[in-house]
């Protein structure tokens, strides 16, 4: 915004606009030429009524007012001035020949910016119109830079809106392809299963995967749905039973072949997270694992578990190359991967990131080149 200038600029015609409002002919034509002598426009009316007709169009910096007319007097025309909204500000300067306190509160209580006694000297005058011209310029041109600055805001609101949106949606999209990608290569690939294998058994493992990745399709559109919604009870799911399906779905892609892939722990347990969430957690990590481990004998991912005062601690561990601590610090940044073009978008950590804080849980990782990974996530049983 620019800054409030020092002195307001000059006005429009001279030092000013002055309408002189007086039943007196004699005193409108002094009035008249003492401020047109000092420099300022001034327009002269007989009648308050006059005066207001004036008044929007005239604009004038200084009304100066004789309290006493026939018709409206200099109260009520001060007041229906005063209370004009959304016009240029203007002073009013209240005239009498009366110093009696009752008259000098009359005019001051109508909102007078000032009160001036019958006969005036013409530098009194002077003075008064000048110290009052300024005060109305003043706010105009406060009132001016009030308004600019209002329609400048709105402006720059709506755009944040627009960018907030976007910006969410981007987010959203990214992470709703990036999950269906890797359901859809289960889906392609149990479908080809179908297709190759004569054997029923093995149509049956591979139909049974067809099945739930369908349903998890279906509930991850549903998630999306309850997501905007704030008065839903929490989700749960049971861990060991919603692991095994991952791990389903991973060996049938081929993601984990020549890895061995542990599960230690517990018995079930019922945790405190939707089924769609912990799948996509863990089609994340353990995803990631087995594309560190590549296809090296010995390769080897442990899942393990404990329950501790109302949390379950789970931890996917691998003995693959591990990470730098450059790579480390960056692993949670959309769209960092290390993974070659066209293989990874980057985007698993930050969903799986996002995730866990969604309910309530927090994640932690650690590895050095060399001595694998860690991931450590918690979730409320
Ligand atoms: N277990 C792990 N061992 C070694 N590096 C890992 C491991 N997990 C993740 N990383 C590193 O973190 C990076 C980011 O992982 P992230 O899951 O966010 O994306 P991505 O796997 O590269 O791509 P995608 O979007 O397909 O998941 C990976 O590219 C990899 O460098
Ligand atoms: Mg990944």
């Amino acid at each position: 915004m620019e800054p409030l200038k020092a002195r307001p600029a000059p006005t429009r015609r001279g030092r000013g606009t002055v309408l002189v409002v007086d039943d007196d002919p004699l005193i409108r034509q002094v009035l008249r030429e003492q401020l047109e002598a000092a420099g300022f426009f001034a327009v002269a009316v007989d009648s308050g009524a006059a005066a207001l007709a004036l008044c929007d169009d005239l604009a004038p910096h200084v009304v100066v007012l004789d309290l006493y007319m026939p018709g409206l007097d200099g109260a009520q025309v001060c007041r229906a001035i005063k209370a004009r909204a959304d016009r240029p500000y203007v002073s009013v300067i209240m005239l009498s020949a009366s110093d009696v306190k009752v008259d000098v509160l009359a005019g001051l209580d109508a909102g007078a910016d000032d009160y001036l006694i019958k006969p005036t000297g013409a530098e009194e005058l002077r003075a008064r119109v000048s110290n009052l011209a300024t005060v109305s310029e003043y706010h105009r041109l406060v009132t001016h830079q009030r308004d600019e600055a209002r329609g400048r805001i709105d402006v720059l609101n709506e755009q944040l809106l627009r960018s907030e949106r976007l910006a969410t949606v981007g987010t959203l999209t990214s992470g709703i392809l990036h999950e269906l990608n890797n359901i859809a290569q289960v889906l392609t690939s149990a479908l080809e299963e179908l297709g190759e294998v004569p054997r029923p058994a093995d149509k049956a493992f591979a139909f049974d995967a067809a099945t739930s990745v369908s349903q998890h399709l279906r509930e991850l559109s549903k998630s999306l749905l309850r997501a905007v919604r704030v008065d839903q009870e929490p989700d749960s799911c049971l861990f060991r039973q919603t692991v095994d399906e991952v791990l389903k779905m991973l060996a049938l892609t081929g993601r984990t072949r020549g890895v061995e892939v542990r599960l230690e722990g517990a018995d079930e347990l019922g945790v405190r997270c939707g089924r769609v969430a912990l799948q996509q957690v863990m089609l994340n990590l353990v995803g990631n694992a087995a594309d560190a481990l590549g296809r090296k004998t010995g390769s080897r991912i442990d899942l393990g578990e404990v329950a501790r005062e109302g949390w379950l601690e789970v931890t996917v561990r691998d003995n693959g190359p591990g990470m730098t601590p450059e790579v480390l610090s960056k692993i949670f940044d959309p769209f960092f991967t290390t993974k070659p073009v066209g293989q990874g978008t980057g985007l698993g950590l930050p969903v799986v990131r996002r995730v866990i804080a969604d309910w309530g849980g927090t994640l932690t990782v650690e590895s050095s080149p060399g001595a694998g990974a860690a991931f450590v996530f918690t979730v409320r049983t």
